[in-house]
């Protein structure tokens, strides 16, 4: 059925290699920028990239640590990098250090977002899940206030992690910076993940429509992938490349890909177990959740799935971009993955 290339013929190019090079620099970065407790005398007041004050509550801080460090698929930072690489060729070679640097920061910060969303979906007034990535939710591990306060100061670090202060060998990225920023709020916020967060927690025990289900999810979830892919792609100097064909199609890609995300995300809380899921399975029919599988039944749910997939695709055959190999992999993975 599908109309564009198979995956496969994407020659050279093997998705778990160029992941694993990716995550290796996302796994340092959030390391550094989430940071551990500093002694004080470690600080230099001159340090711009300061992230967290000494002064802040150390429970807090492990809250934090312990809700983004070592779990999670990562695709947020993973869309970032491969959006920032299809675009890189666009840019003159002397901008391009501090236009990597900005996309590792968007790529950062685009999963704290999705952290702090974790952390609050889980808690009893939304979800009241026990279990996430493996390990009991950070309200069972700190408590609810401390999730809470967990989920708040993620959501500012991100925005913190997006305006360092200039670095004397790179050039200025101001613009890039404020686009982001933009770009970020818009998906977490009351257009994007919180308002379908919002819808969600309204719908539960309702049936709602298949656009109603949709218009849910494209928030809820779709929101801030499609904006970790559009982030990716603003990190670029010259705004005249915001125009152009490439970035309606990969709008329409993220758009896709994004709604295809929580497709398989409700399909795979029938289908698989917790211990491949990290987190309970089962969930959405035990809460009454309007989800694909409750709308659409699993087998069109499925073939919904591979249809946005091809959607996926074909945006990306529009965007006449090149260097599209990870996006394309990225997709298969996220419409054919297990977990
Ligand atoms: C889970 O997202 C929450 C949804 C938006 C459905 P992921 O499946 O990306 O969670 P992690 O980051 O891999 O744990
Ligand atoms: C959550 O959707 C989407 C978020 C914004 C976190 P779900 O409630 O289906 O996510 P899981 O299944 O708990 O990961
Ligand atoms: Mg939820
Ligand atoms: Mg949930
Ligand atoms: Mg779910």
């Amino acid at each position: 059925m599908s109309t564009v290339l198979p995956i496969e013929q994407t020659p050279g190019f093997v998705l778990r290699d160029w992941s694993q090079q990716q995550l290796a620099r996302v796994e340092q970065a959030l390391d550094a920028w989430v940071a551990p407790d500093r002694a004080v005398s470690e600080s230099s007041s001159e340090q711009e990239d300061h992230v967290l004050g000494h002064a802040a509550p150390a429970a807090l801080r492990e809250a934090m640590r312990y809700s983004v460090l070592d779990g999670g698929k990562r695709l947020r930072p993973l869309l970032v990098l491969a959006a920032r690489e299809a675009v890189r060729e666009l840019e003159p070679e002397a901008m391009r250090a501090a236009l990597d640097d900005a996309a590792l920061r968007a790529a950062c910060a685009v999963e704290l977002i999705h952290a702090y969303s974790l952390v609050h979906d889980d808690m009893p007034c939304m979800d009241n899940d026990i279990l996430r990535r493996g390990k009991p939710t950070v309200h069972v591990k700190y408590g609810e206030a401390q999730a809470l306060l967990a989920g708040d100061a993620l959501q500012a670090l991100a925005f913190e992690i997006l305006t360092p202060a200039l670095v004397p060998s790179q050039p200025p990225v101001y613009a890039v910076q404020a686009r982001l920023c933009r770009l970020l709020a818009c998906a977490a916020g009351y257009e994007g993940m919180a308002g379908g967060q919002a819808i969600d927690l309204a719908s539960t025990g309702l049936r709602l429509t298949e656009d109603q289900l949709r218009g849910m999810h494209r928030l809820k979830t779709g929101a801030l992938l499609q904006g970790s892919v559009m982030m990716g792609a603003a990190c670029l100097a010259d705004d005249a490349h915001m125009a152009v064909t490439a970035f309606p199609a990969l709008r329409d890609y993220g758009a896709a890909l994004g709604l295809a995300f929580q497709v398989v995300d409700d399909i795979l809380d029938v289908t698989a177990d917790s211990a491949t899921l990290g987190k309970t399975a089962g969930k959405d029919a035990a809460q009454d959740k309007p989800t694909y599988v409750s709308v659409l039944g699993l087998e069109n749910s499925l073939a919904y799935a591979q249809a946005l997939l091809d959607q996926a695709l074909q945006a990306l055959q529009r965007s006449q971009l090149t260097n599209t190999a990870a996006l394309r992999a990225l997709a298969d993975m996220v419409v054919n993955r297990g977990s």
